[in-house]
């Protein structure tokens, strides 16, 4: 039976929690990536996870490329044509997601992005794949003042990476309006994504200056960072710090395989859908589970607001636990606890 699916992005940081899922589950797991953002120990982990299963040697395929690249897809699927097959569906996660950078580079964000995107639907439609699940982000809400996030709620991103993503899921709902019985497609919204496998084989790549809280978090107590710093302690908030809705990685990617199931065992449509606990959690919450779990010290310091930031944003998932039986089962503990391990597995600590 036909049981290849092609994710783009696959060896970056959640693209290979959702390729080991998908190997792990028995499928044909064929990866795009060019590796611009992908650390080196993702490729080599899928690879030898893959070499060393007698059973299922050689399941997981890595094609080197860019998604802008038409010529490097085409030959992609002309290949798996050729041999009278098709990919069930694509995972669609390539693509570029910093919003600082997106702010300084936004042409880079466009073109990479969107333009890629484009690229890749192109090619989907010439060959008939029309089921394409799309990593969007909880970030297309921009500022809000409800508490729990609505799936119906408008689209007003604050940056240009949030912008690229309304744009794209906004291509993909005309591509639906033009051929509504073909295409099967889910946008998925995701809250904030952290923690790792807990093997540790599979993370995100390796920075000394990351934005986002978690890496920052890990690299203070590696003692590679004197102190954190944590942006306003004068929110609305219980404590006075944000709150954000932490999912664990691994939930986050089995998101995309029971959307998986549900698009392609079901008549065609398109869905937009959250990932996201439904719990949030503050900047100074999250510091003492860290401490807790991980017996460590987090040394902190407050600073002012950090621009474009909101006081808290947590996701409804009362459509995701409907529609796909979806319910992340792992503790904000948990979340803290793979996320270091991660981190010390591959020496990034003292
Ligand atoms: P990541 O950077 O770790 O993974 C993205 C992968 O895409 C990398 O392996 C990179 O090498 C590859 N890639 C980038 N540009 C490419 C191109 N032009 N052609 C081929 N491959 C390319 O990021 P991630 O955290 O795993 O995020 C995956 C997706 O999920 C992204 O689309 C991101 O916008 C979205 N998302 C991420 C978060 C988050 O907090 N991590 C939240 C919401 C949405
Ligand atoms: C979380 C909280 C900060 C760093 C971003 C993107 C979003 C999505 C996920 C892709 C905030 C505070 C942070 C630090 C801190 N990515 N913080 N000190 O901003 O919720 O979301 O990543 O789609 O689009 O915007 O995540 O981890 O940066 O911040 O106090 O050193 O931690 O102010 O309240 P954010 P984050």
């Amino acid at each position: 039976m036909n049981k290849k699916v092609l994710i783009s992005g696959g060896t970056g940081y959640i693209g290979s929690h959702i390729s080991l899922q998908l190997y792990k589950l028995g499928f044909d797991v064929h990866i795009v990536d060019s590796f611009v953002n992908s650390p080196g120990k993702n490729l080599e982990n899928l690879k030898n996870f893959s070499n060393k299963d007698k059973n299922f040697k050689n399941r997981i395929f890595i094609n080197e490329g860019d998604i802008r690249d038409r010529k490097f897809l085409d030959e992609l699927f002309l290949d798996i044509s050729k041999r009278k097959e098709m990919f069930l569906a694509v995972i669609h996660l390539a693509g570029l997601k910093s919003v600082p950078e997106s702010i300084s580079d936004p042409l880079r964000y466009w073109d990479v992005n969107v333009n890629g995107t484009i690229n890749l639907l192109n090619v989907m439609k010439k060959y008939n794949c029309k089921s394409i699940i799309f990593s969007s982000s909880a970030t297309v809400y921009g500022n809000v003042k409800e508490t729990f996030l609505r799936e119906d709620l408008p689209c007003n991103p604050c940056n240009p990476y949030g912008e690229t993503k309304v744009v794209i899921e906004k291509i993909l709902s005309n591509i639906f309006t033009s051929d509504p019985d073909n295409w099967r497609i889910c946008n998925l919204r995701y809250f904030n994504p952290v923690g790792a496998d807990p093997s540790g084989l599979f993370g995100e790549k390796f920075s000394y200056n990351p934005s986002n809280l978690f890496p920052y978090l890990n690299l203070v107590a590696g003692g590679k960072k004197k102190y954190l710093r944590v942006f306003g302690k004068d929110w609305p908030t219980k404590d006075g710090t944000a709150i954000r809705d932490y999912i664990h990685v691994c939930d986050l990617s089995y998101g995309h395989i029971l959307a998986m199931n549900y698009l392609l065992f079901k008549k065609s449509q398109i869905l937009n859908l959250n990932l996201g606990t439904g719990k949030g959690t503050t900047v100074l919450e999250l510091i003492k589970t860290f401490e807790r779990v991980n017996n460590c010290t987090i040394k902190y310091e407050f600073e002012d607001r950090r621009p474009g930031d909101v006081s808290s944003l947590i996701a409804d998932n009362n459509l995701s636990k409907k529609i796909f039986k979806w319910y992340p089962q792992k503790s904000i503990e948990e979340m803290c606890k793979d996320s270091w391990n991660c981190f010390i597995k591959n020496k990034y600590a003292i």
